[in-house]
C-alpha cells in the first residue's frame, strides 16, 4: 500500500525559539504508532537541531524546503542535497510554486534538483500544479503534465519509486480556498494515470501523490477521503501544532474508514 503522508511547509516562518517549540509540541501530541508519515520543513538554519530532536521518533521526517542543482563548490548561498544528507535531512521539496514563480525555476532546472536529491538518498517532493489563468483556459491537465513530464519521467523506475509527489493547484496556495475534493481527485487521477502510462500499474499504484493548497483540519477529512490523495502538503496551518497534528489525524481517520479495497500485492 502507498505511504500516507502528512508533510508541514513551514515556508520562510517562525524565529529558532518558536520553531523549537512547535516540534516540541508536534512530538507531544502525535504518536509513533500512527500509519502517517509526518515530515517537517523548516528554514534552513534550524534543520540540524530539529533532526536531532525528532531522533528519537520513528515516524517523522525532516525535510529541506529547497536545495541546489549543483553537487558542490563555489555557489555561495546555496546548500547542496549533500550537506543536507550528512546533517541528518531526509526529503526535500523540489519545485515548489514560489520558487518557480520569485526564483523562476524551470522544470529543467528543478530536474537537476531531483537528481541530486535522489543521487544523495534524500526523497524528492517534486511540486506541480497550475495557475488560477491555466485553470480558466481549461488548460490544467496540460500543464501539470508538462511539469511532470519535463522535471520527473526522464527518471528512471528505480529512481521514480523514491519520488513523492505534490499537486498544488497554485490558486489554492495561502488563499483560504482549497481546492474541492472532486477537482484534486480529478487531478491526483489525472497524475496517477499518466505514471501507469509512463511506469505501469505497480508503479503508478506505489506513488504517493499529495494535495496542497489551504489544507486545514475542516477539509482534509474530505480531501483525504479521496481515493487518490494520499495526504498533504500543508502551509500555514503547519505552524500551529493542534491545528497540523488534527490534519495528521484526519488522515489517520482516512486510513482507517477507507471504503476502498486494498491494491494488489497489499
Ligand atoms: P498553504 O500552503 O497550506 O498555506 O496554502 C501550501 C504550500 O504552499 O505548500
Amino acid at each position: 500500500m502507498r505511504k500516507k503522508i502528512v508533510a508541514g511547509n513551514w515556508k520562510m516562518n517562525l524565529d529558532y525559539a518558536r520553531a523549537m517549540a512547535l516540534v516540541d509540541a508536534v512530538l507531544q501530541q502525535s504518536d509513533d504508532a500512527w500509519k502517517t508519515q509526518i515530515i517537517i520543513a523548516p528554514p534552513f538554519p534550524y534543520l540540524a537541531a530539529i533532526e536531532l530532536q525528532l531522533r528519537l521518533r520513528t515516524n517523522i521526517f525532516i525535510a529541506a524546503q529547497n536545495c541546489s542543482d549543483h553537487k558542490e563548490g563555489a555557489y555561495t548561498g546555496e546548500t547542496s542535497a549533500a550537506i543536507l544528507k550528512s546533517i541528518g535531512v531526509d526529503a526535500v521539496i523540489i519545485g515548489h510554486s514560489e520558487r518557480r514563480k520569485y526564483f523562476r525555476e524551470s522544470d529543467d532546472l528543478l530536474e537537476q534538483k531531483v537528481d541530486r536529491a535522489l543521487e544523495n538518498f534524500l526523497l524528492p517532493i517534486y511540486c506541480c500544479g497550475e495557475t488560477i489563468d491555466d485553470r480558466n483556459d481549461g488548460k490544467q491537465f496540460e500543464v501539470v503534465k508538462d511539469q511532470l513530464t519535463n522535471g520527473l519521467f526522464n527518471l528512471t523506475a528505480k529512481d521514480m519509486s523514491a519520488v513523492i509527489i505534490a499537486y498544488e493547484p497554485v490558486w489554492a496556495i495561502g488563499t483560504g480556498v482549497n481546492a474541492t475534493a472532486a477537482q484534486a481527485e480529478e487531478m491526483h487521477q489525472y497524475i496517477r494515470k499518466l505514471l501507469v502510462e509512463k511506469y505501469g500499474n505497480d508503479m503508478a499504484e506505489a506513488t504517493s501523490i499529495l494535495y496542497g493548497g489551504s489544507v486545514t483540519s475542516k477539509n482534509a477529512p474530505e480531501l483525504f477521503g479521496c481515493k487518490n490523495v494520499d495526504g498533504g502538503l500543508v502551509g500555514g496551518a503547519s505552524l500551529k501544532a493542534e491545528e497540523f497534528v488534527s490534519i495528521v489525524k484526519a488522515m489517520e481517520a482516512a486510513q482507517r474508514t477507507s471504503p476502498y479495497p486494498p491494491s494488489k500485492g497489499e
